[in-house]
């Protein structure tokens, strides 16, 4: 039974980042900032604008130093780089960026896959990120990506994502995400995970990123809502999806989610007609039609005339 439906859930908006790093389409460096310049009018807190990862990793973001120099800040918005080393966290902080988002796998393979090193030499680089950033304003939040199934290693333990959890409120972390890779969460799991690391850090702390890879991705976000989450990842159009995963395919759709919470008396502070208008403008810049449904759909107040003739 969902409890307390008045507690305001925070999105933060990841399409210029998870969205945008798998299109296969080059999209210009204006067209980004455009993108980030609309989304920061819309009512996100926090929007993922881009990373700083290996240019030949992923070719898409290779212009995140110049993104985040474009955008125009909108004040109360947070703008999160996510990074996966140092040179990352350097090129991030010079660039502008307000948060950096750590990010490692709990599956060994994946980390292997995505990072092309061991957790433990994540891990070990954190130390020297976490640094970096004393002194300075930048705060930072901590990903396990892979939390709820890997696509190489199948059913990951819950305690070696505590394991890491731990690791890094150890180094110092404000925030935790937890993130579903490739949508292998299901919604139990969900609740008994967000319960235990709720124990570790305040709800206030803590994101869920969950992947619609198999069609759960609202379902996890009710089952995390109800053991106390509160703020969660989801992107324009449904967009996204890691290019080290097989089978990866897009995050939960920022505007079905805030459909849903809209429908259910949930405030998200975000909206929904400007962001139905930007989703909308998606085929055109990405050349593909988008996984997004309400956008289709129409919301329920959308409504139709009767058709003609009808008997009384
Ligand atoms: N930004 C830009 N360039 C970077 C970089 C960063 N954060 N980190 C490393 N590089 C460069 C190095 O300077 C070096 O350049 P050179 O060949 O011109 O000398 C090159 O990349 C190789 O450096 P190395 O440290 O050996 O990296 P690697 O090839 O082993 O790759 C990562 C390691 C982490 C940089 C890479 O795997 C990566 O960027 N992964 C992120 C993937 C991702 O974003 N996935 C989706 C989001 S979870
Ligand atoms: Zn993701």
């Amino acid at each position: 039974m969902i409890t307390d439906y008045c507690e305001r859930l925070i999105v933060q908006e990841v399409a210029p980042r998870d969205g945008l790093q798998i299109e296969p389409k080059w999209v210009e460096t204006a067209d980004k900032i455009a993108l980030i310049d609309q989304l920061s009018l819309a009512g996100f807190s926090r929007i993922e604008a881009g990373s700083f990862v290996s240019p030949k990793a992923i070719p898409a973001l290779r212009d995140g130093d110049e993104v985040f120099r474009g955008i125009q800040r909108q004040p109360g918005v947070i703008y999160v780089a996510l990074i996966p080393n140092l040179k990352g966290a350097q090129r991030a902080l010079d660039a502008g960026a307000d948060e950096l988002n750590l990010v490692m796998s709990a599956s060994q393979t994946h980390n292997l896959a995505n990072m092309r090193m061991r957790r433990e030499q994540s891990l070990s680089g954190f130390g020297d990120v976490v640094a970096l950033a004393r002194g300075t304003s930048l705060s930072l939040n901590g990903t396990v990506a892979t939390t709820f199934g890997c696509p190489f290693e199948g059913v990951i333990d819950e305690d070696s994502v505590l394991h890491i959890v731990d690791a890094y409120l150890e180094l110092g972390m404000q925030g935790i995400t937890l993130a579903d890779t490739t949508g292998m969460a299901n919604p139990r799991q969900v609740y008994r995970l967000v319960q235990r690391v709720l124990t570790r850090v305040a709800p206030a702390q803590l994101t869920l990123h969950f992947h619609n890879t198999r069609g759960l991705g609202l379902s996890n976000v009710l089952a995390a809502y109800e053991a106390g989450a509160r703020r969660f990842d989801a992107s324009l159009g449904g967009l996204g999806g890691c290019p080290f995963a097989p089978g990866a395919s897009g995050n939960i759709c920022t505007e079905d989610l805030v459909n849903m919470c809209e429908e259910m008396g949930i405030q998200t502070g975000i909206d929904l007609p400007h962001l139905l208008q930007m989703s909308r403008s998606l085929p055109a810049l990405l050349g593909h039609e988008m996984p997004g449904q309400v956008a289709k759909a129409g919301r329920n107040s959308d409504l139709h005339p009767a058709p003609e003739n009808l008997l009384f």
